[in-house]
């Protein structure tokens, strides 16, 4: 991702992320930062684990398989990459994909929550079990997948992983089912501007 893609007016956040040095193994391991991709004004925010090798070669959040999946179950409920935010809970690869760690997990934080006040999303989906913990610690993503919670006017929808789905075709086949009550779940928690004023609006001046 080169600077032209951030999002306008947000350079004063991805500047200081892309050379962000908090973590030394994953800063001598990157090839960049991937900060996150989408419009700065999405109603839905996904939010996954960490980039991969793919993710890592280009700056973009979920553009390998796990990724081709998403695209798929977005197309699939009739959304495009381009009407929603991605980002991760960490911003650079493990090495070797490994599970981040407890610390790098904390020294992150402060990103996702910036770019999370800036967005101020209706709906956010936390994808697998890093992302949901990281907004509601103890819990568990096989109890919790396919359900909400709302939280200071923000609607919360829990799935598994694209990357666990491709792994198990019983999880696929959840994720898929699942995946088909993001519209609706969107469409009550952001509903569309009217075009024109009600009414009942009019009959007030
Ligand atoms: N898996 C993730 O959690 N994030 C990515 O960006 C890619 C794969």
């Amino acid at each position: 991702m080169s600077r032209a893609d951030w999002p306008q007016g947000w350079g004063d956040l991805y500047e200081p992320m892309s050379v962000c040095p908090r973590c030394p193994e994953l800063v001598k391991n990157r090839t960049q930062v991937v900060a996150g991709d989408g419009p700065p004004d999405a109603r839905l925010v996904l939010v996954g684990e960490a980039p991969g090798w793919h993710e890592d070669q280009q700056g973009l959040p979920f553009v390998g398989p796990a990724g081709q999946l998403l695209d798929q179950l977005l197309r699939s409920v009739g959304l495009s990459r381009s009407q929603v935010y991605i980002t991760n809970v960490i911003k650079c690869r493990p090495p070797q994909n490994r599970d981040p760690l407890p610390q790098e997990v904390e020294n992150c934080r402060p990103w996702l929550e910036a770019q999370l006040a800036r967005l101020k999303p209706r709906v956010i989906i936390p994808l697998g079990r890093h992302a949901l913990v990281w907004f509601f610690p103890q819990e568990s993503i096989a109890r919790l997948h396919g359900t909400t919670r709302r939280r200071e006017g923000v609607v919360y929808y829990f799935l598994y992983h694209p990357a666990a789905a491709l792994h198990q075709p019983s999880l696929k086949r959840t994720l898929e089912e699942d995946f088909k009550r993001v519209p609706a779940l969107l469409a009550e928690a952001a509903p569309a501007a009217p075009d024109k004023p009600q009414p009942e609006q009019l009959s007030l001046f």
